[in-house]
């Protein structure tokens, strides 16, 4: 296995637009929440970017995974495409979040190494931790036990990925980097009840009491739970940062390293919405993981980065943005 101890250049994580310069850049889930982020990035630099949609090519099907890197013949795959959503959502399909995840990651890392492709970069879920391993999750945790039940189907699938990289690393020396993410939240977000995350779900409902003047919220769960927010922009540049400076299958966790627990994150956004009227906890909703936040050493280490965005800012400007957005935003699920 290379170093994954190597410090990359002290530039302050700042990206670099020479890296991308005449390269073929494919990025898989670019119409989807963070893969549009990906692809306004890059929209900056003097790179070729191609964003297919699943109706174009689906990559569950090796064939069509096949194909869409032999037409675009990319320099490097960036593979944000994945079926997923909150928790009630992973209850209710749990069989298909599953078997596609599974599929179109191995799809795409075999489709890759065929292709000549020099590089993908995965990004990975936090759910592929094991449940409840402690308050700060090190990568080495990954491999400790079992995930959490409300999401082991989505975890596991995606862990398969990593498992990928390392074996495609050792066998045929593919460069494959695998990050960690943790829960994103930022303006094209998901916001439909059926598939949303925790803060698009709290978002919307506090946007709407606020309209209609409710006195009364009731939020799903006890409120106890601890997360890492990761505000979408950032993520994006740091998925693209990962790109130019990493080499290595060792996953990296990307986020904040901050636990926020969802009491202060239900705070701190009806303050920014301006919602002052009664919030009331409803604890026979399940909660999910305990505590789920990421050790980010290795990726301070490794990346040389950092988020750049407070997590009242981050809602901030996603609240705008859905205020702004909300009779489309409310529709796409
Ligand atoms: N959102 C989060 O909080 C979060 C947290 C941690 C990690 N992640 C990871 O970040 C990545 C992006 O997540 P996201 O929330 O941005 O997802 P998203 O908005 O649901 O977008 C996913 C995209 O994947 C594409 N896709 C799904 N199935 C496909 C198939 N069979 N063939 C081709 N394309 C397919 C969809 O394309 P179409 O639009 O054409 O259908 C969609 O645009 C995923 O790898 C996810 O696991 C997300």
């Amino acid at each position: 296995m290379p170093d994954t101890t190597a410090a990359p250049a002290q530039d302050g994580g700042m990206l670099r637009p020479a890296f991308w310069r005449h390269k073929k850049v494919l990025v898989t889930g670019g119409a989807g929440f963070l893969g549009s982020h990906i692809v306004d990035v890059l929209s900056g630099f003097k790179c070729e970017t191609f964003a297919p949609r699943r109706h174009e090519y689906d990559l569950v099907n090796f064939a069509e995974a096949k194909a869409c890197l032999d037409n675009f013949q990319p320099d490097l795959v960036i593979h944000g495409a994945a079926y997923g959503g909150g928790l009630g959502m992973m209850q209710v399909n749990p069989a298909k979040l599953y078997y596609d995840n599974l599929v179109m990651g191995a799809n795409m890392l075999e489709a890759g190494r065929l292709a000549g492709v020099a590089k993908v970069v995965v990004t990975g879920t936090a759910c592929s931790y094991p449940g409840d391993i402690g308050d700060s999750m090190n990568e080495d945790d990954l491999w400790k036990g079992f995930p959490h039940k409300s999401v082991y189907h989505y975890g596991l699938s995606k862990k398969m990925m990593i498992v990928q990289g390392m074996i495609y690393y050792e066998q045929y020396q593919f460069n494959a980097v695998h990050l960690i993410l943790a829960n994103l939240y930022g303006p094209r977000d998901t916001f439909h009840p059926d598939r949303s995350h925790v803060v698009a779900a709290l978002i919307r409902r506090f946007v709407e009491a606020k309209e209609q003047g409710a006195a009364r919220i009731e939020v799903w769960g006890s409120g106890r739970p601890v997360r890492d927010f990761l505000y979408v922009e950032d993520c994006a540049q740091v998925v693209l940062r990962a790109a130019e400076v990493y080499d290595d299958p060792a996953p990296v966790n990307v986020g904040p390293g901050r636990g926020t627990s969802i009491r202060e994150l239900v705070e701190t956004l009806s303050d920014v919405v301006g919602y002052t009227g009664e919030i009331a906890y409803d604890s026979s909703k399940p909660d999910g993981q305990r505590v789920k936040t990421l050790d980010v050493g290795r990726m301070a280490r490794c990346l040389g980065w950092r988020p750049a965005t407070s997590l009242r800012e981050g809602l901030r400007r996603t609240v705008d943005w859905y205020r702004h957005n909300k009779a489309a935003a409310d529709q796409k699920s």
